[in-house]
C-alpha cells in the first residue's frame, strides 16, 4: 500500500505528493509547525489525509512542549490547533480531526490526567484515526464497488486514492474494490487543472496497482461520455453539507452537470468524518482561493501574460440534485440526502 503519511521515532513521514510522479521522496515533519506548512503547501492534500496529519501535528505539538502540567500546557494546545486549523479550509475533516484531538485534551484534562498520559493518548489517538480511516475506506469500497458496472469506463477527477487517504482511498477505493470483485473497469483520470492531481497522482498509484487508466484533459469528458465510452462516475468530497450538497475539487460540479447530462451515474464516496450535518447547504462551504502562480505557471514555466486576472478557487460545490447516491463507509445513501444523512447520522457505527 502507498506510504501517504506514517509515524515514525522522529516524527511523521510524508510522500511528498508534489514531485510525483517523477520523484518519489519523503518529507519528515517533527514539528506542529511543518505539519502545518506540509499541508498548505500540499506535500499532503485530499480530505482524510489532511485530518489524519493535522491529528499527528496536535500530537507533536503535544510533545514539544516544555510545561510541566496539562494546566501550563493549555493555552499552547490552543495556539497548535488554531495554526493547524488555518492551513486549509474546504476539508472538514480537518476541523473533525482537530475537534476530536481537543476533545480528548478535554476529557483527559478534566479526569486528572498527567501531562505524559495526555501526550500518549493524544498520539494513540492519531493512530486510531489512522486505522480507522483505512477501515472507512475498505468497507465504503465494498459498497461502492458493488454499484459499478460489471465491465466500462469510470471517469474520477481529482485524485481520491490511497495518496487522499491513510491508504485505500475513496472514490479510488470504490474503483479497486469494484475490480476486486472481478469487475473490468477502464478508468479515465481528468488532468485535474490546475494542480494535476488526476495526471499526476491518480494515474501514477492506478497504474503502481495495475489497473488500467487513460488520463484525459479536463474538456474531454462531455466528448467520452455522448460516445458511450463513460458508464459511472465516482469522486470523492472535501465537504458535505446537511442537504448532501457536496464541495469538492474545482471541476467537479462540470463533471456532474455532464453526467446527468448523458444519463451517467454521478457516485461521491466520502468517510462520515467528511459529513458537515452543520453546515445547511453547499453555500455555507468556505472555498479555498489558492495562489495565482498555480494557475499562471506549469512546471515552473510562465503560461499568461503579466498582469492578466486570475482566479484559483480550489473546491466547487455540486448541488445535491445531481448526486445519484453518497457512499459511506455506514452505508449507501440516497436522496433527498437531508433526511437519509440525518438519519445515518443516528447509526452506530
Ligand atoms: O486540493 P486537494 O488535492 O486536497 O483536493 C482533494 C480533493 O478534492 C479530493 O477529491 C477530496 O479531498 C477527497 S479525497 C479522498
Amino acid at each position: 500500500m502507498i506510504p501517504t503519511l506514517t509515524w515514525t521515532a522522529a516524527g511523521v513521514r510524508f510522500i511528498d505528493q508534489t514531485k510525483l510522479p517523477l520523484e518519489e521522496s519523503y518529507v519528515l515533519a517533527t514539528t506542529y509547525e511543518q505539519v502545518a506548512d506540509v499541508i498548505t503547501t500540499m506535500v499532503v492534500r485530499g480530505a482524510p489525509a489532511i485530518g489524519v496529519s493535522a491529528a499527528y501535528g496536535v500530537a507533536l505539538g503535544a510533545m514539544q512542549t516544555k510545561a510541566k502540567t496539562p494546566e501550563e500546557f493549555a493555552p499552547e494546545f490552543e495556539k497548535v490547533c488554531a495554526r493547524l486549523a488555518a492551513t486549509r479550509p474546504t476539508a472538514v475533516n480537518l476541523f473533525w480531526a482537530i475537534g476530536r484531538m481537543k476533545a480528548l485534551f478535554a476529557a483527559l484534562a478534566g479526569s486528572g490526567a498527567s501531562l505524559g498520559e495526555i501526550k500518549e493518548k493524544l498520539l494513540a489517538e492519531a493512530h486510531a484515526m489512522y486505522q480507522e480511516d483505512i477501515a472507512a475506506c475498505k468497507t465504503m469500497g465494498a459498497f461502492g464497488g458493488a454499484l459499478l458496472p460489471e465491465e466500462g469506463g469510470v471517469l474520477t477527477h481529482c485524485n481520491a486514492g490511497a495518496l487522499a487517504t491513510c491508504g485505500y482511498g475513496t472514490a479510488l477505493g470504490v474503483i479497486r474494490a469494484a475490480v476486486e470483485q472481478g469487475k473490468r473497469i477502464h478508468v479515465f483520470a481528468d488532468e485535474t487543472r490546475p494542480f494535476l492531481q488526476g495526471a499526476r497522482l491518480t494515474a501514477w498509484e492506478l497504474m503502481a496497482d495495475g489497473i488500467p487508466t487513460t488520463v484525459i484533459c479536463d474538456n474531454m469528458a462531455a466528448s467520452l461520455m455522448r460516445k458511450g465510452q463513460i458508464q459511472a462516475v465516482v469522486v470523492g468530497a472535501d465537504r458535505i453539507a446537511a442537504n448532501g450538497d457536496v464541495a469538492n475539487k474545482i471541476g467537479t460540479y462540470n463533471v456532474a452537470i455532464l453526467a446527468k447530462e448523458h444519463g451517467v451515474p454521478f457516485y461521491v464516496a466520502a468517510p462520515w468524518s467528511t459529513i458537515d450535518l452543520a453546515t445547511p447547504t453547499g453555500e455555507a462551504i468556505p472555498i479555498e482561493e489558492r495562489p495565482q502562480r498555480e494557475v499562471t505557471h506549469h512546471a515552473g514555466k510562465q503560461m499568461t501574460p503579466n498582469g492578466v486576472g486570475i482566479r484559483n478557487p480550489a473546491f466547487d460545490v455540486t448541488p445535491a440534485d445531481y448526486v445519484t447516491a453518497i457512499i459511506t463507509e455506514r452505508g449507501v445513501l440516497r436522496a433527498p440526502y437531508a433526511e437519509s444523512l440525518r438519519a445515518m447520522e443516528l447509526v452506530v457505527r
